[in-house]
């Protein structure tokens, strides 16, 4: 390899943590400085280790495309949850991925489609008046999450979970800044509360599927429980990993969608008309395409606010990624939030514009919410549906109005959640 050039550093007044601080407690605001003063792609120190952070199109399509011979899942994940199909490898994750795509097929999301209109219809009747819009996007996103994974109709919302995935991701993410990494059978304080959120984790996914199987129910883990290679560990961490991939990604964009419509009066009021448009119906994935600024809507709150904010690898061979040199072990980040937010690619990119969708020339890798190459968000289909569901279901009767008018900041843990309270008047539409 001839261009052994490196990305800019990013200077830190730490020699030991380098900037691990700055990063960890404000990272969108940390990355886009370090855009904005060293360019698309930099240097980051974080403790022992530096991170490459890439937020230009041609380099992220590397990333994602890369061999994974040459670009390898971070570890960080499979301590949380084993070795699943959204953290695993090679054959076992060719076996995995193969048997979760059995579910996620069109005909089978074509199937459920009754069953989510149900139970969206339904949540929405408990809502007048002041609403907080968090709480209601989590809680209609995990009715449909328990019904979409494990087939249940009905099942006490448990104590908000996110803050324990938060946790735990929280603590995943700072062990590269460590100067030393114990391991965790150490009983250090941090470590014993680790393991105990754990615990409580799998504790709930296990009696939502103990509870699955007493009422026989078919599933999306009742497809994977074909496997004649799955052991049952393998099969509860599947459990947990696609509630975890599934639920906070679709709530906070539930969250983001209906925040921005609800400070857009005109953009709310298209959403009406297509929404109370009697001829049209969405009875299977194909019928999406008629929702055009639905669609576009759920896009752009996307694109202002990915869910999934990077994505990470660790670099497993020297490499090259666009004009940069990758020295095997770097971790790499494809930076969702700033390519999405790059005003090279985007006008007026901090602009809520959801008719920017209309362009069909839009860069295919600056718009990445759900990944690309073979690890593409296998969800992606169904999240699509069960946002643009809510959003007919709800516009065809109620308006939602902000209760002040206030700009809610970001908290990116595991998604971009928001970080203060933000309440809404739901309110009938006149017919
Ligand atoms: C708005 C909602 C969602 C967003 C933005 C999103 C985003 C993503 C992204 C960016 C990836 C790529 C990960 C990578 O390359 O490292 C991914 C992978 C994945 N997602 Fe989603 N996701 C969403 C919803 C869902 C849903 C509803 C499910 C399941 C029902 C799901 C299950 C998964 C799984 C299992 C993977 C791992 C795929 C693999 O490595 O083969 N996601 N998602």
């Amino acid at each position: 390899m001839n261009n052994k050039k490196l990305p800019p550093l990013v200077p830190s007044n730490s020699l030991l943590f380098g900037s691990a601080k700055e990063f960890l407690n404000a990272p969108l605001n940390f990355i886009t400085e370090c855009q904005n003063k060293y360019g698309n792609t930099f240097r980051v120190k974080a403790g022992p280790k530096s991170i490459f952070i890439f937020s230009e199109p041609r380099e992220i399509k590397s990333l994602f495309t890369l061999n994974d011979e040459v670009m390898v899942k971070e570890r960080g994940p499979r301590i949380v949850l084993g070795e699943t199909v959204l953290t695993s490898e090679g054959e076992t994750w060719k076996r995995q991925r193969k048997y979760a795509q059995t579910y996620f097929t069109r005909d089978n999301i074509n199937s459920l489609i009754p069953d989510m209109e149900k139970i969206i219809v339904k949540q929405l009747k408990d809502y007048s008046g002041k609403v907080d819009l968090h709480a209601f996007s989590v809680k209609i996103m995990y009715s449909l999450v328990i019904k979409v994974i494990y087939g249940m109709d009905e099942i006490k919302l448990l104590p908000d979970l996110s803050p324990l995935v938060d946790e735990m991701i929280d603590f995943v993410r700072s062990r590269p800044a460590q100067l030393i990494k114990w391991p965790l059978w150490l009983p250090l304080k941090s470590h014993k509360k680790f393991h105990k959120i754990k615990k409580q984790l799998f504790d709930h996914i296990n009696e939502i599927i103990v509870e699955s199987k007493k009422q026989n129910k078919t599933s999306f883990m009742s497809f994977m429980e074909k496997d004649p290679l799955a052991t049952p560990e393998e099969l509860v961490n599947e459990a947990l990993t696609f509630f975890v991939a599934s639920f906070e990604t679709t709530a906070n964009c539930l969250f983001w969608s209906l925040y921005l419509l609800s400070r857009n009066e005109n953009i709310k009021n298209e959403i009406y008309k297509e929404a109370s448009n009697s001829n049209l119906i969405i009875k299977t994935l194909k019928d999406l395409s008629n929702y055009k600024s639905i669609n576009n809507v759920i896009k752009e709150s996307m694109r202002l606010y990915p869910p999934a904010w990077f994505r990470s690898r660790l670099c497993a061979k020297d490499t090259q990624v666009g004009d940069y040199f990758v020295p095997k072990g770097t971790t790499v980040w494809a930076s969702i939030y700033l390519v999405q937010r790059n005003k090279e690619f985007w006008t007026e990119p901090a602009v809520f514009k959801p008719n920017r969708f209309l362009d069909k020339n839009i860069n295919r890798f600056a718009f990445i919410p759900f990944g690309g190459g073979k690890n593409t968000c296998i969800g992606k289909g169904m999240a699509n549906l069960e946002l643009a569901i809510i959003l007919k279901e709800l516009f065809k009767k109620i308006d939602i109005t902000p209760v002040e008018n206030k700009e809610v900041s970001v908290k990116a843990g595991i998604t971009l959640a928001p970080k203060e309270k933000y309440y809404v008047n739901f309110s009938a539409r006149e017919e």
